[in-house]
């Protein structure tokens, strides 16, 4: 099991001028990964996000978890291995810290209890609280 905690990325520490995260998504992410089911060559975004908000009890360690692995997939870190398995490692995509920190905090708020992956409201709530 994934230990919630990575250490070394604080999202609050990158500076000013935040990109937008959709914008970031469209032009590196979206050829990959679809935002609904059905996937492209990707897990679509909304269930990975509710993956992420069952893993994670806090944004910021969410995040940070998300951010690492960006920076360098690595197939045990990954919070769905079955995603691996079936579409294989996502491969490294070049960003700057701005452009991470603003995609990894739009993938997470994509989180959508109504769908697929997400167990009732407890994510929610735990997402209200610590935003
Ligand atoms: C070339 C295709 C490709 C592109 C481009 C791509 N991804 Fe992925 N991504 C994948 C595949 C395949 C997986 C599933 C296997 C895995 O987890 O490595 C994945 C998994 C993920 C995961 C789940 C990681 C985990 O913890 O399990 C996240 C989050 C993610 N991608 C975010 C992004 C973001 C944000 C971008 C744009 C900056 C992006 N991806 C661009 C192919 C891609």
């Amino acid at each position: 099991m994934l230990s919630g905690i990575v250490s070394g990325v604080h999202p609050s520490a990158a500076t000013a001028v935040t990109p937008d995260g959709r914008a970031v998504f469209d032009r590196s992410c979206s050829v990959c990964h679809s935002i609904n089911p059905p996937p492209k060559s990707a897990p679509p975004v909304i269930p990975l996000a509710n993956r992420y908000h069952e893993k994670f009890a806090t944004k910021a360690e969410g995040v940070a978890h998300m951010a690492a692995f960006l920076k360098k997939p690595d197939k045990n870190k990954a919070v769905d291995q079955q995603a691996v398995t079936r579409f294989g490692l996502m491969p490294l995509i070049k960003l700057t810290d701005a452009e991470l920190k603003a995609v990894t905090g739009w993938f997470w708020d994509q989180y959508n209890p109504a769908m697929g992956r997400g167990r009732g409201m407890g994510g929610g709530q735990r997402r209200l609280m610590n935003q």
